[in-house]
Parts: structure tokens; sequence; C-alpha cells
């Protein structure tokens, strides 16, 4: 018990030191533009995407039959995978576009972002969530400090052994550390693929419920581009996949946020969080260990 209690501590202090002393971490690797075919293939209605440039821009279209989506041809252990995104313009209300990662198992691992359209002039959600092990129930929800319909913005996550990281352009706006040491489960062993969709939600998505989705608005169109993936690629090379400190996402700089982004990071916790499973006292009376490790300095 004892060393055990130890290392954890030491662990814990380990973070903050890196924490104070901050680290050189460069911002991850700018998104690349190829075509969606290289990457990626429709998963549903694929009549509802529509392809520009050669394809390397797509619309997904949702009207009152069907609403459409994607996923990547590959399945990916670790990495950073971005994708540009413009949101549905104008009255968004009841709908959703969904970025994620998530593996095909029941006891699964996913990695979420929602962006919870709304009413014109009316904020978007963007709602984050992870799930390990098939327990999800994490969610944390943000306004954005820009408006999400007007250009592209990237939307990214960087996944390796030590932390998930979710960015809107380049701001940290959650971090999910590995606590397995706490006795939370990481994903470190379930490849997961890329998915996106844009689909109707309005039982749940605006304002709870009460907004619903205004049809003679539709078609409601989310466009999409830069579909480079950074990751390993787990079904080519699964043993090298496996095998950690070789990717750049692997090295010093990666392992934590830097001092400045930390900063970032709080004045996304402190300006533009709505709602955070880590400070909901009502629905978890003890608070969660990973939400511990990722406090505030
Ligand atoms: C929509 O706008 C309302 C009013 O400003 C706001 O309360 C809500 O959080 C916004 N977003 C969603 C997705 O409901």
């Amino acid at each position: 018990m004892g060393s055990q209690f130890q290392r954890r501590t030491t662990l814990c202090l380990g973070v903050l030191l890196v924490m104070v002393s901050g680290t050189m971490g460069a911002a991850p690797k700018k998104p690349v533009d190829v075509p969606f075919g290289r990457n990626y293939l429709p998963t549903w209605a694929f009549d509802h995407i529509k392809y520009y440039n050669g394809g390397s821009n797509i619309d997904l279209v949702l009207d009152k039959y069907t609403g459409t989506g994607f996923q990547s041809k590959g399945s990916y252990l670790f990495g950073h995978f971005s994708m540009q995104i413009k949101l549905v313009p104008g009255d968004s209300a009841g709908t959703v576009t969904a970025f994620y990662l998530s593996s095909q198992n029941s006891e699964h691992d996913e990695i979420d972002f929602e962006f919870l359209g709304n009413r014109t002039g009316q904020p978007y959600i963007l709602q984050t969530n992870v799930f390990t092990g098939g327990k999800g129930d994490r969610e944390q929800r943000i306004y954005l400090w820009f408006d999400p319909t007007k250009a592209f913005h990237s939307y990214s996550v960087l996944w390796n052994l030590y932390m998930i990281v979710f960015f809107v352009d380049d701001v940290p706006i959650r971090v999910f550390k590995n606590c397995k040491d706490l006795g939370v489960k990481f994903p470190f062993n379930q490849p997961m693929k890329i998915y996106s969709s844009l689909w109707n939600a309005d039982d749940w998505a605006t304002r709870g419920g009460l907004e619903k989705t205004d049809w003679s608005k539709a078609p409601f169109i989310a466009s999409y581009k830069s579909f480079h993936v950074d990751g390993c690629e787990s079904s080519v090379n699964a043993k090298y996949c496996a095998t950690q400190g070789k990717r750049w996402w692997d090295q010093k700089e990666f392992q934590d946020l830097d001092g400045y982004q930390w900063r970032r990071l709080r004045w996304v916790r402190e300006r533009w969080t709505i709602y955070n499973y880590c400070t909901d006292r009502v629905r978890y009376p003890s608070i969660s260990p990973e939400c511990r490790r990722d406090r505030d300095i």
C-alpha cells in the first residue's frame, strides 16, 4: 500500500513539475489537404455527400429524409487527427454535427466532438466526451469564441499514451490524462476509426430539445476539408503501433501541455465552459479521479 501511494504521489508531482517549468511543446502539426477519398469513405446516404475541387472539399447534407456521414478507411492507435469544418449556417437548431474517433467493439473507446446547432444568431454548443472501456458520461460543453459557420476551423485530437487533448484551432479545450495508476481506463489497445456525421437530433440538441428543427430551412449543410490523417494505422503494422516512443506525438514535448497551453485551457474553462462533469456535484458527489489530475495549476 505504502509504496503504491508513494508511486502515485511521485507521478502527480512529476506532472506538476513539468507544468510549473513549462515544456517546449510545439503546436501539433498543421493539417495537410488531401482528397477525401484517400483516407475516407461515405458511411450511409451516399447521395447526401457532395464533392468539390476533385474531392478536396465535401459537403454533408441533411434534409427531412436523412442525414449522412463518413468514416476513415483505416483504424488507428495513437496520433493526431484533425478535420477542418465549417458548420451549418443560419438556423441550425436541432442539428448535430459530429467528429469523433471510436473503436468498433462493445467495451469501446471513443473521443467525441459534437456541435449542437442553434437558432440564427444564437451560439452553437461544442460538447466533448471520452469513453473508455464502454464507459462515457464525461461530458463537457463550451461556447466557441468565434462564429463556426463563417469560416473553416480545425478541430483535432492528439492521442498518445500520456493524454488525449482536444484542440479547437491551436487552443486546447480539454485534456484527458492517462490516469491508469488511479484506476481509470485509458485507451491504449483498441484501434479507432475516425467518423463524422450530420443528423437531426431535435429531441435533445438545442435547449435540451425545446427548439425543433425547422425543415423549411433545409437542406442543412456542413462543409469539410483537410482529410490528412496522421496516426499509426494499426491494421498495417500492429506491432509497430504498440511500440511506444517512435512517432512525433510520443516525444517529450507532447507528453504534457506546455505553460502557454495550460493558460489557454484555463481561459477556455473560465470564459467559455458552460458544463463540466468534473464540477457537477449533483451527478458526481465525489470527483472523478481523472478530473483531479487535469485541474488548473
Ligand atoms: C442556443 O441559444 C440559447 C439562447 O442563447 C442558449 O441558451 C443555448 O445554450 C444555445 N445552444 C444550444 C445548443 O442550445
